[in-house]
């Protein structure tokens, strides 16, 4: 006869306390019953490795970075979505909207965010895009960002900020403007297009393309972690530029400028429903 029968179930064993009515108590503990979620060990290294100013070190990121290395659509309820990526035909440099069974859709399908996880040292989310679907250019201030691509391909650019010292007392603007408040130069840092799998990228608040944008080849997902993430009451808002021609910056053909924009009204993100394993706080 069973006094007490006791189960917990822990991320990488099972721990079972029984106690019979004679007195006999029986303990086991059963490793590897359980494994855990590739999203909970990225959860669990995000909480040690970030704080609020963002990554603890240049180790630690690489730890998360790793982590990532590893996450596949499965892990996260989103291999159905990268089979249809993978049976995707339409053209990859071309604008599938505009060809074939799609042609006349006035309204595309959006792009999803999926939310994970945000807290004052991180954030977690998913990018899923249709073909064709672009985030524009937009900044990461203060910010270390990894991304992975999940499943499809996807073009990406990105610049960091450029100071030039002969042009901070200048007036004169790319389009020969005499207030250049609104544009800053840059440097291209990349531009190419990424198919998965592949790995992590990581870019940082002055370095690794800290400005930067994605255009969908295919239907593709972006697994982004952020820290510290977007927070107004710290200034770090998220901004959206233009490239603009430039006509007086010395310099090599990977310099330009970019202007600060409103947000552009046909960059549409709607929030989607995150069906991978729950994580554990
Ligand atoms: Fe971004």
């Amino acid at each position: 006869m069973f006094l007490s029968f006791d189960l917990q179930l822990e991320f990488d064993h099972v721990f079972i306390h029984v106690e019979l009515d004679f007195g006999i108590v029986a303990e086991t503990k059963l490793f590897n019953t359980y494994i855990m979620p590739v999203v909970q060990k990225l959860y669990d290294a995000c909480k040690v490795s970030f704080s609020t100013q963002g990554p603890i070190s240049e180790e630690a990121l690489g730890k998360v970075s790793a982590i990532l290395d590893e996450m596949k659509p499965s892990n996260v309820g989103l291999e159905q979505e990268a089979q249809l990526a993978r049976q995707w035909k339409g053209s990859v440099h071309g604008d599938n909207d505009r060809k074939g069974r799609n042609r006349g859709h006035q309204h595309p399908s959006p792009i999803k965010y999926l939310h994970l996880h945000e807290c004052d040292r991180f954030s977690i989310g998913i990018f899923c895009m249709p073909p064709s679907s672009i985030i524009p250019l937009h900044n990461h201030p203060g910010m270390t960002v990894l991304t992975k691509l999940l499943y499809g391909s996807v073009s990406v650019r990105s610049y960091d900020w450029l100071d030039l010292p002969e042009l901070s007392d200048s007036t004169q603007g790319p389009l020969g403007l005499k207030d250049a408040r609104t544009a800053r130069p840059a440097k291209l840092v990349r531009d190419c297009e990424m198919t998965a799998p592949c790995g992590t990228t990581v870019l940082y608040p002055t370095s690794g393309g800290n400005v930067h944008s994605f255009k969908a080849l295919t239907p593709c997902a972006l697994f982004d972690v952020l820290s510290p993430p977007y927070c107004s009451e710290d200034e770090r808002n998220c901004s959206y530029f233009r490239l603009i021609p430039r006509r007086d910056l010395q310099g090599t053909a990977e310099v330009c400028w970019l202007e600060e924009i409103q947000l552009p009204e046909n960059f549409v993100v709607r929030s989607g429903a995150y069906k991978g394993p729950t994580i554990r706080h």
